[in-house]
């Protein structure tokens, strides 16, 4: 890698693990999420980055996907599992981090974050996917919890946020094996007894999937928008108020939608609202390997 690459790496995911550390002092129950994601992307901003995608707050029973509407009134109540899911970039080079706030001691965040620091420890040139499956599946059976089995982590390359290979947090054949220099985001979510996630309908998150003709003036403006502006990285449809009419909004969107022109991310839930907690490190494989998202690094 590139020196200025490895640097623009270092700083997004340090901005990510900045911005962590001022939410922590500042979370607590009573706290509007729609406040939070202001603060968190206002934040991200302020310390010369930019996001790499709306941040996630989902709570309890939701795993991701879910980024606050700009009427939403819901607050953090105790006892919440709050995951946030920050990403940053410079220059398309990105931060990926997530942690899970509760007002009350969590064995599932305990051991998302135990998950992390035992997958970190075997990273190195020549890893293969299956090993890093392993190692999280047997580190959340030895605490005696379950994981969603339909998320994985992933890879991350300039303005791709969710490349290939994914990093399956259950045990796998792939064979496929990591080199020096490789950008991985692991994201074990931990459930008492393993779960699944099924879409739900709600959507505030879009990205940008190619060029198609549209009538509507503000679908072209927004479709604009969502390849030079956001880079084709996901946004979120308040973020598109402050520069196209809001009574505009939904309607070019779903024309937009209606003709393939953007992708979209539905709310993901656990199937049987089991509750989840997550943790994430964006980390550079190498010898030693870099977690970029952590500030002792
Ligand atoms: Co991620």
């Amino acid at each position: 890698m590139e020196k200025a690459v490895l640097e623009k790496y270092r700083k997004a995911g340090r901005i990510a693990a900045e911005v962590r550390q001022e939410i922590e002092k500042k979370i607590r129950p009573g706290l509007k999420l729609l406040d939070l994601a202001g603060m968190i992307e206002s934040l991200t901003e302020q310390k010369g980055g930019k996001p790499a995608f709306p941040v996630n707050i989902s709570l309890n029973e939701i795993a991701a996907h879910y980024t606050p509407s700009a009427a939403d009134t819901r607050v953090i109540e105790p006892g919440d599992l709050v995951k946030i899911d920050i990403g940053t970039h410079v220059d398309g080079y990105i931060g990926d981090l997530a942690f899970t706030y509760c007002s009350e001691k969590s064995p599932l965040i305990d051991c998302a974050w135990k998950v992390l620091e035992n997958a970190v420890k075997i990273i190195k040139p020549g890893v293969s996917v299956a090993e890093i499956s392993e190692v999280i599946e047997n580190t959340v059976k030895g605490e005696g919890l379950g994981l969603i089995v339909n998320l994985t982590g992933h890879t991350l390359d300039k303005y791709v946020f969710h490349g290939s290979p994914s990093i399956p947090n259950v045990k796998n054949e792939s064979e496929h094996v990591f080199k020096e220099g490789d950008v991985i985001a692991l994201e074990p979510f931990i459930t008492e007894t393993n779960g699944f996630v099924k879409e739900s309908g709600v959507t505030e998150i879009y990205r940008y999937l190619m060029d198609r003709p549209v009538r509507l003036t503000e679908a072209r403006k927004i479709l604009a928008l969502a390849r030079d502006e956001y880079h084709q990285l996901p946004f979120a449809k308040r973020w598109l108020y402050k520069k196209i009419s809001p009574v505009k909004v939904s309607l070019a969107l779903r024309q937009l939608e209606a003709v393939g022109a953007l992708e979209t991310y539905p709310v993901l839930k656990e199937a049987e609202n089991k509750k989840i907690a997550q943790a994430e490190h964006t980390i550079i494989v190498a010898e030693k390997p870099i977690v970029t998202t952590r500030l002792v690094e």
